[in-house]
């Protein structure tokens, strides 16, 4: 089974930014496949990885709806769901990305989340790595699901307030029961060096910290350009900082 990096943290606290630098990095390592998900409905993580997107699970749930072939409490037969995988996946430069989207109207948001969970559990043994872009809620990570997420990494900025938000994150994973081997903090944007009243913070919240990754100008430069995090210069602080952080996992 592949190692399966789930990034979470309130919206832009950086998840989108440091999914794609793990998924560039892992991919340079070239230490086995890589898959991205991206399960952030409101997401661009395709724009930063280079790709256009081409299909979604939730424009697939509208046309099994448009088709009939839905059922109507969103169960799913699993013949149907292992023949349409593979018009889902995306092939990128080194990397394969799913995205899980949403459908057009109130409710389908469920049934393409309902979708993707089964596409994950179908293919988490496919490849090597699985790094994850998740919305704040993380909903589609729930129970109902078999699969595992190795380590969950929470994003936030160095303020008390950020640190607040992102245990309030880890409580909810807990609340909805995702099998989570290790969650790990990354403060991100860090500008100075962590005052002792964060850090004495994030003690109390009972974080470890993965790793820090600084205000990178690279990066800001990049999203002005609008360009993909390949074009991101191998020097930048930011790629050896998340470097750091996969060699802290052992990655
Ligand atoms: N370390 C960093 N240095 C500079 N800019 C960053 C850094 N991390 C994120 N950003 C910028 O912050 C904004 C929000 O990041 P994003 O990854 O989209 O957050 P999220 O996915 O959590 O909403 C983007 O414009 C991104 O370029
Ligand atoms: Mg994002």
């Amino acid at each position: 089974m592949g190692i399966n990096i789930a990034v979470a943290g309130k919206g832009g606290t950086g998840k989108t930014t440091i999914s794609a630098l793990l998924v560039r990095n892992l991919i340079k390592k070239k230490n086995g496949s890589v898959l991205a998900l991206d399960a952030d409905p409101n997401s661009n993580l395709n724009e930063l990885l280079g790709v256009k997107i081409s299909n979604t699970v939730g424009q697939l749930v509208e046309n099994f709806k448009k088709n009939g072939a839905i059922i109507s409490s969103g169960i799913y037969k699993d013949q149907m769901v292992e023949m349409n995988i593979h018009q889902s996946i995306i092939e990128g430069n080194g990397f394969d990305l799913l995205i899980m989207g949403r459908g057009e109207g109130p409710g389908c948001y469920c049934a393409a989340n309902n979708l993707f969970k089964k596409y994950i559990d179908v293919l988490q043994d496919s490849y090597d790595y699985i790094v994850m872009d998740n919305e704040a809620g993380m909903e589609h990570l729930s129970r109902k699901t078999t699969h595992n997420v190795k380590y969950l990494l929470i994003i936030s900025d160095p303020s008390l307030r950020g640190i607040l938000t992102a245990a309030r994150l880890r409580d909810l994973s807990k609340e909805l029961q995702i099998n989570v081997e290790k969650v790990f903090l990354i403060l991100n944007r860090v500008n100075d060096e962590l005052d002792d009243r964060l850090l004495k913070y994030i003690k109390e919240q009972k974080f470890e910290i993965l790793g820090t990754i600084y205000t990178d100008k690279n990066i800001i430069d990049l999203e002005l350009s609008g360009k993909p995090i390949f074009e991101l210069p191998d020097n930048s602080v930011s790629v050896s900082q998340v470097n750091n952080i996969l060699k802290s996992l052992g990655l």
